[in-house]
């Protein structure tokens, strides 16, 4: 058990929701950072877990300090829920600036290390998408205050989560049978469960050996993007019924440059041409890390089908032996 604070802002996110978790069963004391007061479900969550509550919302530019109070490790899991966000709360505003902020606020109230939860392909895809770059300036900005400030700063850079393949690889293939890739979907990618990520940043802590480094993780499992689909198809119970849908490269491509062409006169539309082009470059390159962990993507299928059908769960469960 360690002596003064965690803070974790982006506490109600798909990974800060699991670091809290696991931080708390740890025993370490934790103060999760929240936007939304009036979600109560997260907040009851959270403090069945035994944590400590802040509220910060970074699109109002509320300041981070008195969240961070006592803080001795920050860890920033923010991330922008705008796709086609306004100044406030997009990209640049959330990833970046606001992320920025709260390491700073984190060093000025006397924190010792700070971990950020970065792209797995960010340094290489930063000079082909402003999505990347905003989010390495985030790591390059935050890397040099802790260095000046001789804290330790600790770059987490998982490939993909479990969850981003849940909800929209799964759900396509149970909903329409029906799966979709970029390109021609030959790419690989070994996608890691958020648990997992959670445990290897509270391992971060305190551990000399991973403690001022950048990290890549990712599962067990390495898959190209066409076999993910075929794998809900698998588990569903379909396998010869799947179809993969290809978007091809070059449709890609020109919707980055029409974006690109709106975005002379919007910042909206400068965003949308940046996430264009970071889907262009993660399903054209290969993601495949470390694994971290040993939960599988397969058991998260069957328990996303089994939440979906519970009327058929104990008979498919017996499919599955
Ligand atoms: N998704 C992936 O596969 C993946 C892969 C590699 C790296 N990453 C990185 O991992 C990190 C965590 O991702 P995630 O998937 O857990 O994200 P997430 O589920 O979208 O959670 C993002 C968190 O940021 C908070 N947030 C958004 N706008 C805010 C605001 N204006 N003020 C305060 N808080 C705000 C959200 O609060 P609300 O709940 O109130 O919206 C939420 O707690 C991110 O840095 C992401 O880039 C993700």
């Amino acid at each position: 058990m360690m002596h003064g604070r965690i803070c974790v802002a982006g506490a109600s996110g798909y990974l800060g929701r699991r670091v809290v978790a696991e931080l708390r069963a740890r025993s370490s004391p934790v103060v999760a950072i929240l936007r939304d007061r009036s979600c109560d479900e997260d907040q009851r969550r959270l403090i069945a877990l035994g944590a400590g509550l802040a509220f910060v919302d970074a699109a109002r530019l509320e300041p981070y300090a008195k969240a961070l109070s006592g803080a001795v490790v920050a860890i920033a899991c923010l991330a922008s829920a705008h796709v086609r966000g306004d100044a406030t709360n997009d990209f640049w505003a959330i990833d970046r600036d606001a992320t920025i902020r709260f390491g700073r606020a984190a060093l000025a109230a006397g924190a010792r290390h700070v971990i950020l939860v970065a792209t797995f392909e960010g340094r290489a895809s930063r000079h082909a998408t402003a999505f990347s770059d905003a989010k390495e300036v985030a790591v390059d900005t935050l890397g040099a205050a802790c260095r000046a400030a001789g804290a330790a700063f600790t770059v987490i850079r998982p490939t993909a989560y479990f969850s981003d393949l849940t909800n929209r690889a799964f759900d396509s293939v149970y909903r329409h049978g029906r799966h979709t890739v970029i390109g021609d979907g030959s790419h690989r990618i070994n996608p890691v469960d958020g648990c997992d990520v959670a445990a290897f940043i509270a391992c971060c802590i305190g551990d000399p050996e991973k403690a001022g480094r950048e990290h890549q993780v990712g599962g067990p499992d390495t898959f190209s993007f066409r076999e993910i689909g075929m794998l809900a198809a698998e588990v569903i119970g379909q396998p010869d019924s799947l179809k993969i849908r290809m978007i091809p490269l070059w449709s890609l491509r020109l919707a980055a440059m029409v974006a690109s062409a709106g975005g002379l006169i919007s910042r909206g539309s400068r965003g949308t041409a940046a996430i264009v082009r970071w889907m262009i470059w993660s399903g054209t390159h290969d993601a495949v890390a470390p694994a971290c962990g040993d939960r599988r993507l397969v058991d998260a299928f069957r328990a996303k089908r089994d939440a979906l059908r519970p009327e058929t769960k104990d008979a498919t469960r017996r499919t599955d032996r």
